[in-house]
């Protein structure tokens, strides 16, 4: 998506080997006119796929989810952390580990909210080793629905996660796609 690529381009600041700042516009402050029209975007894109709920992960997947899910006429589900492990019948629970930020945690999804009767669709910001997505789908299937595709605002290409996700067979619909990326320069695919 143009839009997109091009306010990564104007805003987006290179920290480090391979941390993408985005937080003038996605994750500190969020750009709503931005978000809606990404959200069109992946509205159209899984159009007619009978998804009958939207999924994200707190925090930062919530503001593209949220316009997403009013696009499509859809409830939204956040998935939760907690820090560490609460015994709880009415939860699944799956331990996650995030590599960018070198911590673990336990997600969380009430039974009250999904059931085997659900099609989902999972919305986040980035998609980068992929283990939020891949505890999302494990949560999901705890509660016997099923994953329609997975929509993330930033793909960063040179790390494993878009791989991971499409050999567990699912689709991937990445509206930024970077193949590489320096302090001087951002190349998208
Ligand atoms: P994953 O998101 O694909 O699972 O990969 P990873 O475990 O490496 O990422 C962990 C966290 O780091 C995620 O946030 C993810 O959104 C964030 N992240 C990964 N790459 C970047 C990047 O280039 N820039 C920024 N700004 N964030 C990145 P999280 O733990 O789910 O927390 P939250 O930020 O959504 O609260």
């Amino acid at each position: 998506m143009k839009l997109l690529e091009n306010r990564i381009l104007k805003d987006g600041r290179v920290a480090g080997k391979d941390i993408l700042r985005v937080d003038t516009f996605i994750n500190h402050q969020v750009d709503p006119e931005l978000m809606q029209k990404c959200a069109k975007d992946f509205a159209s894109h899984f159009k007619g796929k009978g998804i009958t709920k939207v999924v994200t992960i707190e925090s930062s997947g919530i503001s593209p989810a949220v316009f997403t899910a009013l696009e499509m006429g859809l409830q939204l589900v956040i998935l939760k952390k907690q820090p560490s492990k609460v015994l709880n019948d009415d939860l699944y629970q799956t331990m996650i580990t995030s590599f960018t930020k070198g911590t673990n945690y336990e997600l969380t999804l009430s039974k009250e909210v999904i059931s085997e009767n659900d099609h989902v669709l999972i919305i986040d910001d980035f998609l980068a080793n992929g283990e939020a997505v891949t505890g999302a789908v494990r949560l999901l299937r705890m509660a016997h629905a099923t994953v329609a595709g997975v929509g993330v605002l930033i793909e960063k290409a040179f790390q494993p996660g878009c791989d991971k996700i499409m050999d567990a067979g699912f689709e991937v619909y990445a509206l930024a796609r970077i193949g590489d990326m320096s302090k001087d320069e951002i190349k998208f695919i």
